[in-house]
This record gives structure tokens, C-alpha cells and sequence, in this order.
């Protein structure tokens, strides 16, 4: 049976990794979080006691570690160094410093490379940031996935459920800097590809979402 590949795009929160892991799963193909191996490599540097804005020591760091994915029932398993590092990807630390991180050029051109090779033999949902602008231009369903910044704080805060102690204010004005940092890098920014199809999911659920693409991916076939 023919396969496609899927890129899910679109800035923090909007719930890409949810619905891509969902269409996946129904699809029968392979889900990739790509800002999974951004937050690995940010975590790695961190413990390693690299500055964030260290370019050179971030792009050295980036080439020496082994990042690798393996697909689980509960969507992805994380490995840095052979290390499950799935949980502890997901710190405010590392969500703070990953978008200083993922803009450097060496440490983007590594995860790209890896990237293109997961995806070369066709049947997986990446999601991410610049997965149809740039990593797989040829995808053959693109996908922009966004919602209002306010809705996307509220649905992190809900997911949190009162960890971190932070406040809804607070999440609200993290979420929009990050993308505002993911927009206004210089290599591959978060952008709309021309050719993806824009889903507002604010009033949106995450099965009407999920739904939409399966049906999308189906009219590519
Ligand atoms: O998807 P998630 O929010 O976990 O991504 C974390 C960060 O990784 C993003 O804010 C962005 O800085 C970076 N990222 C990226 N390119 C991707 C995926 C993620 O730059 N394809």
C-alpha cells in the first residue's frame, strides 16, 4: 500500500504532538517529535554545563552526543546516550533555553540530517516547526497547526495542573516568546510553508483535528 509523508507545523502548545501521535496511530505510521531531539540536545548541554548562548561549545556538544527516538505505546521514547531522558525533556529549564538552542546552525544541520533519514522511507507524521518549509519539502500533506496563544496557555496550564507553580499569566507570556524566538531566527523559522493547510484549532478538538488530517491524508493516496 502506498505510503505518505505527514508535516505538522505550528507554533508551542497548539497541540501537534497529541494530534500527529493520534493520526499516526490510525494511519498505521511512524510518529516523530522533532522537538524532542531539540529538548535532548538542550537538556544534554545543560547538564554538561553549557552556556545557551555558547555557540561553538552548543554546536560541538550537538555533533558528540547520540540522540535517538524509538517508537512506545505511550507515542515516543527519548534516548540521549542510550539514557531515557523522555520525562526530563520536558523541564521548565529545558523549555526556557530551547528555542536559544535550536537556533544554531550546527545543531539544527545535525537534527535535520537525522530527521530526513527517518523520514526517507515514507510513511510518517513529524511534527515540529520547520518539517514542511524545510526538512521534508516534498511531504506530500503539510499541515500548519495554530491556535490562540491564549488558548494554548490555558491548555498547558490545565496539563500542568498546578506542577512548576506557575501562573496561567506567566505561561501565556513564555509560550509567546518562544515563538516569537522560533519566528524571528535566522535558520529555517517557524513559518507557514505556501503550500500547508492552516488548522485553527481553538475551538477544535484534538479527535475533530486528528480527524481532519486523516481525512486530508487520504485524499493524497
Ligand atoms: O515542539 P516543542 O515545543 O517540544 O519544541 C521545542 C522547541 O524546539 C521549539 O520551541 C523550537 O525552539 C525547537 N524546534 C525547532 N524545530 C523543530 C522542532 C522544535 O526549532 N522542527
Amino acid at each position: 500500500r502506498e505510503r505518505i509523508n505527514i508535516a505538522i507545523d505550528g507554533p508551542a502548545g497548539a497541540g501537534k504532538s497529541t494530534v500527529a501521535r493520534s493520526v499516526a496511530e490510525t494511519l498505521g505510521y511512524i510518529y516523530i517529535d522533532t522537538g524532542a531531539m531539540y529538548r535532548a540536545v538542550t537538556l544534554s548541554a545543560l547538564r554538561s554545563g553549557i552556556s545557551p548562548d555558547d555557540r561553538m561549545q552548543l554546536s560541538q556538544h550537538a555533533e558528540s552526543i547520540e540522540i535517538s527516538l524509538q517508537p512506545s505505546s505511550a507515542g515516543q521514547v527519548v534516548l540521549l546516550n542510550g539514557c531515557d531522558v523522555t520525562i526530563d525533556i520536558r523541564s521548565r529549564e529545558v523549555t526556557l533555553n530551547v528555542s536559544q538552542v535550536s537556533a544554531v546552525e550546527r545543531v539544527r544541520v545535525r537534527l535535520v540530517a537525522m530527521q530526513r533519514q527517518l523520514a526517507r522511507g515514507k510513511g510518517v507524521v513529524m511534527d515540529g516547526r520547520d518539517i514542511g518549509s524545510h526538512v521534508l519539502p516534498d511531504a506530500e500533506l503539510k499541515v500548519y497547526l495554530t491556535a490562540t496563544v491564549e488558548e494554548r496557555a490555558l491548555r498547558r496550564f490545565k496539563e500542568l495542573d498546578g506542577r512548576d507553580g506557575i501562573t496561567l499569566e506567566q505561561l501565556e507570556h513564555e509560550i509567546a516568546e518562544r515563538d516569537r524566538k522560533d519566528q524571528e531566527r535566522e535558520i529555517s523559522p517557524l513559518v507557514c510553508a505556501p503550500d500547508a493547510i492552516v488548522l485553527d484549532s481553538t475551538s477544535m478538538t484534538i479527535e475533530q483535528v486528528a480527524d481532519n488530517i486523516v481525512n486530508l491524508s487520504r485524499t493524497k493516496l
